[in-house]
């Protein structure tokens, strides 16, 4: 339909936006009905709203946040090492929660993995596994399994509801491929998929890019998007049905990540908390995680770019980093929190500024690839609500047990690959063996020592599947379905006094060791 009789010309011109219309007798009518039908739920009135806002706040936040930051108090701290008497406790706790259906999880999947480098939604990546399951795969078997030792330790059937956000570009994806697997083994009306909004990436001057003549470059609105998304597509009214109380929220990307943790529910539970994060010791300044601080007296995240070198390296007494609260992007929050963010905080929620090299058409029509950044995506942050929290609470846990993120492609010392996340899983799992009672041994026969010799290259082979030649230390294979034991629970009968060859794979169908079996 002409712009001029729809309308869509005047809302443009009105909105400073008019460039957008400056290919359309170039369009086909196919293109320009395309065209039309993105920018006619569009409102640009809020959009330049959200551009003037950001880069304000954006150009305010150039004073860097040192001298208001200040570490997590002790006082709100939990943590898996330094509490272990109130460990079983905080367990039981989330269990029983969990037992009664009052627990979620949450799944942050709606980001477009633009570092790993896929087409596909970064939850179907398989990193190479023994069984070569995807990141779905395992969260989706985690779940399954938690819900079966809360139904066997209180006789009662529960479910966790699965809320999954995904965005326009991984929606479609993400369903089929849970389709395609029959949702994992998980009840089809437990999971319920959702979309985040999209924003149009803009230039420096607040006019929105075109990626090409007929299309706007659109990006999703960052995980923070959650909260409206939560909103507007009666999320929250569901959760409410189903007597949701606490929710897990969790990023796709953690191989590691303990889903609906029971530990860290009933830590959060117990506190009597509405907000709750977790976090790993940063032991690295320069690691590239945000750190769960207070600033202004108000609990945030501050992502490492925001912060100088020499706040980042600061050192407390005893040695460790003073901001140390490495966040793992693993948070807890109340329904009732929830609630009142989603209907009252939300606006509040400002959006950051990511400076970033957009792809566009310049006015002759000619297609561009910035080689330095020449506009901004703008996004909320996840953890932005901590602010508004009564009741903030911290969980430290171990990062070798529960944090191996996957962001980037495999490289020579590539940092969080799928060769990373890969090898903590399975080193996670021949952990869980030895302290079950099980031990490895080489191909002559010989016991693999549990804790690996320094400098010993070469000793021991591949076939033992620690390769040592390079002096770096591979794993041994070995890996356990979720399905068989969610935390290292119950493998004692499973191992106990046994010997295993890797690839050692247990699953619910057996024990099985893959080389000696000729696999
Ligand atoms: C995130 C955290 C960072 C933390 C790190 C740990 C945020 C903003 N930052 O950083 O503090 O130390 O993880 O690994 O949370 N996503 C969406 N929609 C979007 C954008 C992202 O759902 O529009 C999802 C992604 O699918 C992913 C998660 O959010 O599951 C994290 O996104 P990512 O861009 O990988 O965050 P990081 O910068 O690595």
């Amino acid at each position: 339909m002409d712009p001029n009789t729809s309308g869509l010309s005047q809302k443009l011109a009105e909105a400073g936006q008019s460039h957008l219309l400056q290919f359309w007798n170039e369009l086909s009518p196919e293109e320009q009905a395309d065209l039309t039908r993105e920018m006619q739920g569009m409102n640009f009135q809020e959009i330049n709203g959200f551009f003037k806002s950001a880069m304000e706040t954006s150009s305010s936040k150039q004073e860097k946040m040192d001298t208001r930051m200040e570490p997590v108090p002790r006082e709100v701290l939990g943590s898996v090492t330094r509490d272990r008497e109130n460990l079983k406790d905080w367990e039981l706790a989330g269990l029983h929660c969990i037992s009664q259906s009052k627990v979620a999880v949450l799944l942050l999947a709606g980001g477009q993995g633009t570092r790993l480098g896929v087409s596909y939604p970064k939850g179907m990546y398989d990193v190479g596994l023994p069984s070569h399951k995807t990141l779905f795969q395992i969260q989706a078997e985690r779940i399954l399994k938690l819900q079966q030792l809360a139904e066997q330790k209180h006789k009662i059937k529960c479910c966790i509801p699965w809320y999954i956000m995904t965005s326009g570009r991984t929606m479609g994806p993400t369903k089929d491929y849970f389709l395609k697997h029959n949702y994992f083994g998980l009840d089809k009306d437990s999971i319920v998929f959702f979309t985040q909004g999209m924003l149009p990436a803009m230039d420096y001057n607040g006019k929105i890019i075109l990626e090409n003549k007929g299309k706007l470059s659109m990006a999703p609105d960052g995980n923070g998007g959650l909260y409206r998304a939560l909103g507007n597509q009666g999320i929250t009214d569901d959760m409410e049905r189903r007597g949701v109380e606490f929710i897990h929220v969790y990023c796709v990307d953690n191989v590691l990540v303990k889903v609906a943790d029971p530990a860290f529910v009933g830590f959060c539970v117990q506190k009597g908390a509405d907000c709750g994060a977790k976090v790993v010791e940063k032991t690295n300044p320069t690691e590239a995680v945000g750190v769960v601080c207070k600033v202004d007296g108000r609990y945030q995240v501050v992502e490492y770019s925001e912060i100088t070198l020499a706040t980042a390296e600061k050192r407390s007494a005893d040695g460790r980093l003073m901001f140390n609260a490495g966040n793992v992007a693993n948070h807890f929050f109340s329904f009732s929190f929830l609630k009142d963010i989603v209907k009252k905080y939300e606006p509040q929620l400002q959006h950051h500024v990511a400076q970033k090299k957009i792809p566009h058409v310049d006015a002759q029509g000619q297609l561009i690839k910035p080689e330095k950044p020449n506009g901004i995506k703008m996004e909320k942050f996840v953890f932005d609500i901590f602010q508004f929290a009564k009741t903030f609470v911290v969980f430290e846990v171990l990062r070798e047990d529960e944090f191996s993120p996957l962001k980037n492609a495999d490289s020579q010392d590539g940092k969080d690959t799928p060769t990373t996340a890969r090898h903590t899983l399975m080193s996670l799992h021949h952990r869980w063996v030895l302290n079950a009672g099980g031990h490895f041994i080489d191909e002559n026969g010989r016991r693999v020592p549990a804790i690996p010799r320094d400098g010993a290259a070469g000793s021991v082979t591949d076939a033992g599947n620690r390769n040592l030649k390079d002096g770096t230390d591979l794993p041994i294979k070995c890996e356990i379905s979720p399905l068989v034991s969610y935390g290292g629970e119950g493998l004692e009968d499973l191992v106990k006094g046994r010997e295993f060859q890797a690839t050692l794979m247990i699953d619910e169908k057996g024990v099985h060791e893959l080389v000696k079996n000729g696999v």
